[in-house]
């Protein structure tokens, strides 16, 4: 018998439920503060897991009551929300999802746990890997945006880098993947609304980031608070027990979301607390947060046999093996004990400049207004958001840095030390009030250019933030109006800098603005990042990774659409398409401007015809037509234009960046293995079917700029 089954061998009962339940310490940024009946619930052994406690002399303390004063002195497992960067902020995720730089999600994550584990804690609820495809729902912020692909990528990047090579080590967190599964499709956009969607569309849409979570070794997963088709994800048996545990063999711990057992109530599947815990115990649910159900629900239960002690066993178990693989028996002071370098530190701020620079997206930009001249007399900087530096952190920045993120007006104002930069805000991010905006509007006649700093705030994304019209909130489309004319008269260049946790409806503000750089929220070095790309000091190389509608009536839209019986053909009006407004996008999927101008040519793509076994080897010369350095993102898609199954048209499978120099010819290679173009057949099974398969590379999902050629396969 190993030590963790003799342990097992001499727990109680409450003691069992304890390593099964995990509650908040009241989070404080400045310091925790411990519910005393927490403090005695350590210590007399029935609390085994805490979150939202921070600083490790606070959690230490904790550990020493855990392991000193308990009778069985098992450590405590001590988790956190580390969605975006702990202290060092780096871009949101939808964010560094547009980076398209899988180097950089592995490094942020790492860098993230070094600094969570320097603060004590042993485990993140990070990454969130819910497909976004509504723009309402405010979680989109968290995700990886709205392709499945890409989402897969993501999640092994990030499972690696929170956990590093070894969960023991000191500066290793266990990563919790969230939330399992299919969150995203919430009806109408509502957070923790029903979301009911085809088996197919689960599996092919919200299953496989999770699925690459538990391959690449993932800690924990969290089951969301949403309900699918009737059953919430938290008693999901099926979900839970069937596919993750059966199906995928993930023997790690699952952790419910904030009170969701709890909330089996409110979905109505049970009618107390101990029908609620039974339900989530069934299901496999190991760690019950905040909900208190398990430790009072459980024994009621067990008492009326609806749960077996074998059932809490197997959770226990889960749990104090994740405790010994995160080396928490042997050391629980390991993490947090030894202060980090400067060096360390200044070199995660360098990477945090490197991230937010490159998580930025140029939507537009006319007449080459940009990068801005660097001898520039006057700029005049407006906006809510110049400075407001709070919101450039974004939603779930925690435990960041006290210290104020870099504004875009700081920012400016040290990328162009001999230029006069005046500053307006103009009007709030929201409210009423529209009289700084003639004022602001008046500044613009005598400038050189105007940086028009403009979006939402961060608490309008994130947890509970759905927005039904997610467009410029406030009077912030009277500030564009007012500045816009007066540019205009002025013959001054505009260029926008947005700041969202999603995207946002702003056609009209795309038409007329000179220049528009989609920001989403870069962090703690946003200011910093934005003035390198303003000024020209770096390219901008993001790409969206989420489709921008024309208008709110467009969504759910997303490059990865089916074809219909009907396509849309202007000539023919019964086809599937709208009276007033195309069916395109207002921004593709991966699109993103640089200062450099590519061209594409000449895409081969071999073997031309392929067995399974195979992998395709597909290359294009891409050309930099334009007169500066810049880094391009190439992108490979597929379609299979005649399958069992109806299938999109257009599928990513992969992406590469080539830099080139002015007027420089490379060539972008990419892989293609032929494993790949598997799908879920007629039956839900991974088929390959005989038959030619397109291959289209270029800059984005717009079919217009895709090179196109095929592959036979013979299977
Ligand atoms: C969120 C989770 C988060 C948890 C703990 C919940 O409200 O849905 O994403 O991990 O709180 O803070």
């Amino acid at each position: 018998m190993n030590t963790i089954d003799k342990l097992l061998g001499r727990m109680t009962v409450a003691e069992k439920l304890g390593q099964m339940t995990m509650t908040s310490a009241s989070y404080a940024v400045t310091g925790p503060v411990i519910a005393g009946d927490s403090t005695e619930s350590i210590r007399n052994g029935t609390l085994g897991n805490l979150l939202n406690l921070v600083g490790a002399k606070h959690v230490h303390e904790m550990q020493r009551i855990a392991v000193d004063e308990s009778r069985l002195g098992i450590p405590l497992m001590i988790g956190f929300d580390v969605i975006h960067g702990h202290r060092t902020i780096f871009p949101v995720p939808l964010g560094e999802a547009a980076t398209f730089e899988p180097r950089l999600w592995e490094l942020t994550a790492r860098e993230a746990a070094r600094e969570t584990a320097a603060d004590g804690l042993a485990m993140t609820f990070a990454p969130m890997l819910d497909v976004s495809r509504d723009l309402r729902w405010g979680r989109t912020v968290e995700g990886p945006g709205e392709d499945p692909w890409l989402a897969v990528q993501i999640a092994r990047a990030k499972v690696r880098g929170f956990q590093g090579a070894d969960l023991a080590q000191a500066d290793s967190v266990a990563a919790t993947a969230k939330h399992f599964c299919a969150y995203g499709p919430v009806m109408g956009g509502r957070d923790y609304a029903s979301v009911d969607i085809s088996e197919r569309t689960l599996r092919e849409v919200h299953l496989p980031a999770f699925a690459a979570a538990v391959d690449a070794g993932v800690a924990s997963i969290m089951p969301a608070f949403t309900e699918l088709g009737g059953i919430p994800l938290t008693m999901h048996k099926a979900l839970l027990r069937d596919y993750l545990r059966g199906e995928l063999g993930f023997d790690g711990v699952i952790v419910s979301d904030y009170n969701a057992i709890r909330e089996l109530i409110h979905h109505g599947v049970a009618g107390d607390i101990v029908e609620a815990a039974t339900l989530a115990l069934k299901a496999g649910v190991d760690i019950d947060m905040m909900a208190e159900a398990y430790r009072h629900g459980l024994p009621v239960a067990l008492e009326r046999g609806l749960v077996t002690i074998a059932e809490i066993d197997e959770c226990v178990l889960r749990v104090l093996r994740l405790k010994e693989r995160l080396g928490l028996f042997d050391d629980p002071y390991r993490r947090g004990s030894t202060a980090e370098a400067a060096e360390a530190i200044a070199a995660r701020r360098r990477l945090a400049r490197e991230a937010a620079t490159k998580s930025l997206v140029l939507a537009k930009n006319s007449g080459g207004t940009l990068p801005l001249r660097k001898d520039l007399r006057r700029v005049c900087v407006i906006g809510p958001l110049a400075t407001a530096w709070r919101e450039m952190r974004g939603p779930w920045a925690a435990a960041g840095y006290e210290e104020p993120s870099i504004t875009v007006l700081a920012g400016l104002r040290s990328a162009l030390p001999s230029a006069e930069i005046v500053h307006a805000e103009g009007t709030a991010i929201s409210g009423t009030d529209t009289s700084g905006i003639a004022a602001a509007a008046e500044l613009v006649a005598d400038s050189d250019a105007v940086v028009l700093c403009l979006g939402e705030a961060a608490e309008m994304s994130g947890e509970a933030a759905s927005r039904s019209s997610p467009e410029l909130p406030g009077e912030q489309r009277a500030l564009v109006e007012a500045v816009l004319d007066r540019a205009a008269r002025a013959k001054v260049p505009v260029v926008v800098v947005l700041f969202s946790g999603r995207p946002l409806i702003v056609s009209r503000l795309m038409e007329r603005a000179d220049a528009v750089l989609i920001a989403w929220f870069p962090g703690t070095e946003a200011g910093n990042a934005i003035a390198d790309v303003l000024t020209g000091r770096a390219s901008p190389s993001g790409r969206t990774p989420v489709t921008w509608p024309r208008a709110l009536g467009q969504i759910p839209i997303f490059y990865s659409q089916r074809n219909s019986g009907r396509p849309e053909n202007p000539q023919d009006h019964f086809t599937s398409k709208y009276l007033d407004l195309p069916n395109t996008p207002l921004l593709p999927f991966g699109f993103g401007l640089s200062y450099g101008r590519f061209s594409y040519a000449n895409l081969t793509v071999s073997p031309e015809s392929a067995r399974a076994s195979d992998t395709i080897e597909v290359a294009v010369e891409v050309t930099n037509q334009g007169a500066r350095a810049a880094e391009e993102t190439v992108f490979l898609f597929i379609r299979d234009r005649v399958a069992s199954v109806a299938r999109p048209l257009l599928e990513l499978k992969g992406f590469t960046k080539i830099s080139l120099g002015a007027g420089e010819t490379g060539t972008a290679r990419l892989r293609l293995p032929v494993e790949e173009l598997r799908f879920l057949g007629l039956d839900f099974e991974p088929v390959l079917e005989p038959g030619d398969v397109e291959i289209h590379v270029g800059p984005c999902a717009d079919p217009a700029q895709l090179l196109s050629s095929r592959v036979l396969l013979r299977v």
